[in-house]
């Protein structure tokens, strides 16, 4: 039997073929792909800048970096996410603090960060301070809400959207909220990782309406340095170091997949919406559903993960194993980052609730825009035989 994985990439001819004919450039890297596939990128999204880079983390810390984070910073990360989303606070030395989640979505709680933010000293909002709340799974986090108390303490916000390109949600007052729109948040970041929407092999961007921000961005993706004058100049060979900064340069080819992929993505959009649906009529029926909670169903939503609940861990354990030895891989998306033991060593013990919820029924079942319908109806009854197994 064919294994299954819980998400892969979507490669067709096209984009092989982009690809051998870009292996024959005269750019392998630093060419002109890298501005057409951030051109690409800024229509798309609707924003004034994007930035393209080596890794959805590289785009997070380069985000941090032109926000202004620094060593003095606060970064106040949700508990349920991939650990580069706290991490590119440490990168610039600043301070991580976990903020819980929703325990039926894994989004960011706004009582707790309401929490978070009364715990910080008035001498602390002064410092270049940022929320990094993650569009979680490809559902929007609460990006307005999150903006209004990021302002009102003097935050920033950076929004990690690596799971929510092309997600939006419906919003009582705005109408409609996008991710990446560059209109809650100072920036958000892309990851173009092969489970992700857009594979780029690996890769990233930052998304921004502000000009200093991606100016910034671009510079630290290249070391620091600056290019002030033009071919026309005396000295267009002249460059210099401004500040310290990384190699964190995307390649041409690398741009020119993510080109390709990204003619794709509401393709992609679409199939992963109709794989959701059927997921979502069929799990809510017996024998599911006295075991699992299903993901709310959301229009707008892009899901990157379709993750299911168990009401017990025990069963979740057992199922992901069952699901395993009938070659169907599955995942859990996140155990809360607090409990890696590098965050343990600097705050041992620490636990949140809504994050401990979640984190003890998640599973995320296979999910990407190739999965045929007929191997979706494999996971399905194959699940179905282990609840049915008891
Ligand atoms: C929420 C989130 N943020 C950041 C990243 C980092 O992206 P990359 O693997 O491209 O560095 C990931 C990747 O899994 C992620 O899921």
């Amino acid at each position: 039997m064919d294994v299954i994985p819980y998400s892969r990439q979507s490669i067709n001819e096209e984009d092989i073929s982009l690809l051998s004919k870009a292996m024959s450039s005269d750019f392998l890297t630093q060419g002109p792909k890298i501005a057409e596939f951030e051109h690409a990128l800024e229509e798309y999204f609707g924003v004034k800048h994007a930035v393209v880079c080596s890794s959805g983390t590289a785009a997070l810390h380069l985000a941090y970096a032109a926000a202004g984070m620094n060593s003095e910073s606060l970064g106040i990360v949700p508990a349920i996410t991939f650990a580069a989303t706290a991490n590119a606070v440490r990168y610039q030395g600043g301070e991580v603090q976990f903020c819980d989640v929703e325990p039926d979505t894994g989004l960011i709680s706004i009582e707790s960060l309401q929490e978070c933010l009364a715990r910080v000293s008035e001498k602390q909002k002064e410092k270049n301070n940022l929320i990094a709340p993650v569009s979680f799974a490809g559902a929007v986090a609460p990006l307005a809400q999150c903006q209004k108390l990021a302002s009102e303490n003097n935050f920033i916000l950076v929004e990690d959207a690596s799971h929510s390109p092309g997600a939006s949600t419906p919003d009582e007052q705005e109408g409609t909220i996008s991710s990446c729109s560059g209109i809650h948040a100072l920036a958000s970041t892309l990851s173009f990782h092969p489970v992700k929407h857009i594979c780029a092999g690996e890769g990233g961007a930052v998304l921004t309406n502000d000009l200093h921000v991606a100016q910034k961005a671009l510079r630290l993706r290249s070391h620091g340095i600056n290019r002030p004058f033009t071919e026309t100049d005396d000295m267009p060979w002249y460059y210099e170091q401004e500040s310290l900064g990384w190699n964190y340069r995307l390649t041409d080819l690398q741009a020119t997949l993510g080109l390709s992929q990204l003619s794709r993505l509401d393709d992609f959009l679409a199939k992963r919406r109709k794989l959701a649906r059927r997921y979502d009529q069929r799990l809510r029926e017996s024998p599911f559903q006295e075991h699992i909670n299903c993901p709310p169903f959301e229009r707008g939503h892009a899901w990157h993960l379709y993750i299911i609940r168990f009401k017990e861990e025990s069963l979740r354990n057992l199922a992901y194993k069952y699901l395993k030895s009938k070659n169907i891989l599955t995942q859990v998306h996140y155990i809360p980052v607090y409990k890696h033991p590098y965050y343990q060593k600097q705050n041992q013990g620490f636990q949140l609730p809504g994050a401990e919820k979640f984190f003890q029924g998640c599973l995320s079942i296979p999910m990407y825009p190739d999965l045929k319908e007929k191997e979706q109806d494999r996971v399905l009854e194959t699940l179905e035989q282990f609840l049915l197994k008891g």
